[in-house]
Order: structure tokens, then C-alpha cells, then sequence
């Protein structure tokens, strides 16, 4: 799919840093097209007219070795405007000629201090009195490539912004594209305005019309199927595609029982009410629970969630005649992530449940409208088609829901309790202002039973754990800083209202080590 009156774009290569993305969202957030590609789908490009600047991306590769990462050289003689950021600067400075160590000297991981040497268009404005840049690097540039000059340096490495003004060429050792890096941002502004002198005319909204009429294209007078949870993307889907298709979208929901409290009910009701969609209510729970008896392990628990689920929406499925497609949430990050660009799959932490064994399993072709866009876009595009508040914002929740949240076997008693809990945590959350400053909180309920006394009486019940992260994709994240007497009041509000809990612990971890989820 290629968006309408994109005349402008920015092209990221991506050399497998873990962050790339952040560095197409950046230009986004400023108002730029971007797209991500491989080096081996650049070499494939065959009209470079309306890319406007490239980005060169940080990556685990070295260029000290023989058969390194790298792009076609020609793609330095089209006068296009190109940024390397840390692996990006070394592949540049190591193709004009540089050289470049590695070097437990130079290296530099976390925090640095830049200094400015020169003046430059890529820095203006960004030097603050004291500047820190993040920096994950290993390999140095030691020695200046010819017809460059050195703008910026910090104490370990001399050559941290490098430039070469006649071609356009610049390259930072350190990561704009993070948060932890002081007026990031400035970087990459100066870069697409004054550099490569593209303007501001990205939004989702202009597109919303062409999403739209790709869908009724593409669907004509077939019926399409969508796995409605309530989540941001599957509302989002299930909306566009409405507002093509109308009565031929047919919705499923599918209660397992494992989700929070009365949410599945009112966000059915929202989307059969409200939005006048085509919407089925199937409430499994039961059936959920009787097959979950006694299994504790997290991985049988969300490969039964995930089986289960999928036999009856197929189920549901098969009673609705003439179907053709099934709609799916899939978002750009997703896209980028299962095109790994060194072909390597990373060790399994956890298997995610989706649908994503649907459509090959029923025949079904799959349309998937968001995937070109960010989730913080997909929001825009909620709002912009009239998504509720409670739904467009709602913090992410998995899909085997509570079931990875209580640890190990489940019941139905352990539901109501966790459900309980969670509902206070939540509710106070949204009251006391933090739910919009927070990426994910919940509620947990740990096999552990303590002593407690409440009254003049012995207890021996469940621990409840809370978690609140902040992050930014759900990759890393930080435990979220919350004022003690937040912490001493929803402790006493859940022990006081929860029945079967008489013990509140707040889970201090961050990811890495940790990971959001506890299963
Ligand atoms: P972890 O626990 O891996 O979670 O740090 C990262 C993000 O992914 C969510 N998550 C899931 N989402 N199906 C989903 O749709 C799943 O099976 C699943 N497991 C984890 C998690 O809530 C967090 O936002």
C-alpha cells in the first residue's frame, strides 16, 4: 500500500538496532512520512525521487570487519541528505575513508557529555549549557574520514558529530531518536527542515479517506471478519472498515472470562449501540475456566487461551456465510519486527497470543489497514472516528488476559478476587490523574497466602501485586514513581474492599530484567 500525495518521504535504513523504529515515529511526530527498510530492500529501489533525506541506523554489526552491513555507493552520489546515527556514522565514516577502532577505551554505554566544536545546521539550538546524549557503543571513529569536519566531541570519543556540508553528509555517534538524550529532537528537525528541506504535511487524518477506499476496493461486496476485543487496534480496524463496508463487517467478541471487570460487557454494548456495528457476543468463560482446571505452567496456560479461542471464533465463524477476509490490528512496528533483518529469530520469551493462526487455518485473506502506521497515530485515527476516550486510550492488555495475571492454576473465586482488585487499582488510578501518565498498570494475584490480622482475627489469604510501567512500545520499561500516599491508600483500599486479599506489594523492576507481564 503506498499512501496518497506522498510526494515527500524519509527513508530509514535499518542496519537491526532495536530502536530503529523510534527513529521513523520521531520523523513522524514532526510531521514527516517515513518507511523503514532493510540494506538488501534499498538495493531494490529503483525511484529515489521522492525520498527527501536518509537516515542510517544504529545496529550490533562492526565495520572493522571484512563484509560489513552497508548500502550501495552510488546511493551517496544522488545528493540526497543523509544522517548516520552510531553504526550509521562508522559505515559513513568507514566508506570516505575513516577509520574506526574497537576499543574498550572509547567505548561509551549510557549517559555522555557532548561539547560543541563548530557550528553547524544539524545542531542548532540543541546545545544546551550541559548536553547528554545516550550512547550503546563499542566501535569508535579514531580518525576523521577526508572532506569531513568534526562538530561535536564528548571526553572518550572525539569525533561524536561529524559533517561533511558539501554532500550533505552527517553522522552522530550517539541516539537522538531516545528519550534519555537531551533536545533529541532538535537533531532530527534540523535535519528534515533545514537539511533536507522537506515540509510538515504528514497527519493520519488526511489519509483517513484513502484508508477507507483502499478497504472498499479491495473488499467490493465480500464479507469480512474481525475478532473484536476491545483493545485500541482491533476498535480502530473494526471502525474504518465499518465506515467502507457497513453491515458486510460482521464482529465477534469472545468473553473467556478472563477480563476485567464488566469492561467486555460495556465495550459490546458501546460498539452494538453506540457505533451500530454488526457486533456478536459470545460469552465463553465456562468453557474457558473447565479447561484451564489445574494447569499452572504460563506457557500451557496461554497456549490453551490461545487454542481455545481460536476454535470458537472459528466456530462462530463458520455460521456466517460468504466470508472472505479477516480483519487484523496489525501495526507497522509488527511489520518491522517480523521482517528481522538479519533473518535471525530472537530467543522466545513469551508466545504471544493473537489470531494470527486464523487465516491461513480457515482459508481467509487478510486485511490489515494499520499497518503502515504507529500506535500513536492509530489513536489519532480512533479519535478522528469518533473511538470513546476509555477505549482509544485504554492501557494495553493481553490477549489470555487475567489468566497470565494470576499465578499459577486458576478458579473462578481467584477471578472475582483479581477482578476486584484490579477495578479499585484502575478506578483510583483514573481519579488521582496518573491513568493517562502511566503506559500499562494492573493488578496480579500471587500464589502466596500470608499470615495477616484484620480486627482482633488471624487472616490467611492471597497476595495482590501491583504493577505500573511507564515505557514507550512495551520493549523497556520503568517502573512507574508513585507518591507514597497513593501507595498507602490503595493498599488500604484493596485490603479493605477485596475480600481474600490481606496483603499489597508494589513490583519495583524495571524491563530488562523483568518483563511487564509476570507470566
Ligand atoms: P511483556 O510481558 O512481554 O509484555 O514484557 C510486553 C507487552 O505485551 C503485552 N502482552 C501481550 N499482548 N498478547 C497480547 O496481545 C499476549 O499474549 C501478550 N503477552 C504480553 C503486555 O501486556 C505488554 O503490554
Amino acid at each position: 500500500m503506498q499512501f496518497q500525495k506522498i510526494e515527500e518521504k524519509i527513508i530509514i535504513v535499518d542496519f537491526g538496532s532495536q530502536i530503529t523504529k523510534l527513529i521513523a515515529r520521531r520523523v513522524r511526530e514532526l510531521g514527516v512520512y517515513s518507511e523503514i527498510f532493510t540494506p538488501k530492500e534499498i538495493r531494490k529501489i529503483d525511484d529515489f525521487s521522492k525520498v527527501k533525506g536518509i537516515i542510517l541506523s544504529g545496529g550490533p554489526s562492526t565495520v572493522t570487519k571484512k563484509n560489513f552491513q552497508s548500502i550501495p555507493k552510488n546511493i551517496f552520489s544522488k545528493k540526497i541528505p543523509i544522517l548516520g546515527i552510531c553504526y550509521g556514522l562508522q559505515l559513513i565514516a568507514r566508506l570516505y575513508g575513516g577509520k574506526i577502532k574497537s576499543s574498550r577505551k572509547r567505548r561509551e554505554f549510557g549517559r555522555a557529555y557532548i561539547f560543541k566544536k563548530k557550528r553547524s545546521l544539524l545542531t542548532k539550538n540543541f546545545f544546551k549549557k550541559k548536553s547528554a546524549v545516550w550512547m550503546s557503543h563499542e566501535d569508535a571513529v579514531v580518525r576523521l574520514p577526508k572532506k569531513f569536519r568534526t562538530v561535536a566531541y564528548t571526553k572518550d570519543s572525539k569525533l561524536t558529530i561529524i559533517e561533511n556540508t558539501k554532500e550533505n553528509i552527517y553522522g552522530v555517534q550517539f541516539h537522538p531518536e531516545v528519550t534519555h538524550t537531551d533536545k533529541g529532537m532538535q537533531i532530527f528537525k534540523n535535519f528534515l527542515f533545514l537539511i533536507c528541506r522537506v515540509k510538515k504535511k504528514w497527519n493520519v487524518i488526511s489519509q483517513k479517506r484513502k484508508l477507507i477506499e483502499d478497504v472498499k476496493t479491495e473488499v467490493k461486496k465480500d464479507k469480512v471478519l474481525c475478532a473484536l476485543s476491545g483493545g485500541v487496534d482491533s476498535s480502530v480496524v473494526a471502525l474504518l472498515i465499518n465506515k467502507a463496508i457497513q453491515k458486510n463487517l460482521v464482529c465477534i467478541m469472545v468473553d473467556t472470562g478472563l477480563m476485567r471487570k464488566d469492561e467486555f460487557k460495556q465495550t459490546y454494548k458501546i460498539f452494538k449501540n453506540k457505533y451500530k456495528l454488526n457486533v456478536k457476543l459470545i460469552n465463553a468463560s465456562k468453557f474457558f475456566l473447565k479447561n484451564l482446571k489445574n494447569i499452572s505452567d504460563p506457557e500451557k496456560k496461554r497456549k490453551i487461551i490461545g487454542k481455545i479461542f481460536i476454535e470458537i471464533f472459528e466456530k462462530e465463524a463458520k455460521k456466517i456465510k460468504k466470508v472472505k477476509f479477516l480483519a487484523q490490528g496489525t501495526l507497522y512496528p509488527d511489520i518491522i519486527e517480523s521482517r528481522s533483518f538479519s533473518g535471525s529469530k530472537t530467543s522466545k520469551i513469551k508466545s504471544h497470543h493473537n489470531v494470527g493462526g486464523l487465516p491461513k487455518k480457515m482459508n481467509l485473506k487478510l486485511i490489515e489497514p494499520l499497518k503502515e502506521l504507529f500506535k500513536d497515530e492509530v489513536r489519532v485515527l480512533g479519535a478522528s472516528l469518533g473511538l470513546s476516550r476509555s477505549i482509544n486510550f485504554r492501557h494495553p492488555f493481553p490477549g489470555p488476559g487475567l489468566g497470565i495475571r494470576i499465578i499459577g492454576s486458576l478458579t473462578k473465586e481467584k477471578i472475582k478476587i483479581l477482578q476486584e482488585a484490579d477495578h479499585i487499582y484502575i478506578n483510583e488510578l483514573v481519579k488521582n490523574n496518573l491513568y493517562n501518565k502511566i503506559w500499562q498498570a494492573y493488578a496480579a494475584l500471587l500464589p502466596v497466602k500470608t499470615v495477616g490480622v484484620m480486627g482482633d482475627s488471624r487472616t490467611f489469604e492471597y497476595t495482590c501485586l501491583l504493577r505500573a510501567v511507564i515505557s514507550e512500545d512495551g520493549m523497556t520499561a520503568d517502573y512507574f514513581n508513585f507518591p507514597k500516599n497513593f501507595l498507602d491508600n490503595i493498599s488500604n483500599k484493596i485490603i479493605n474492599n477485596v475480600k481474600g486479599i490481606n496483603r499489597v506489594v508494589y513490583d519495583i523492576t524495571s524491563k530488562p530484567p523483568s518483563t511487564i507481564e509476570l507470566e
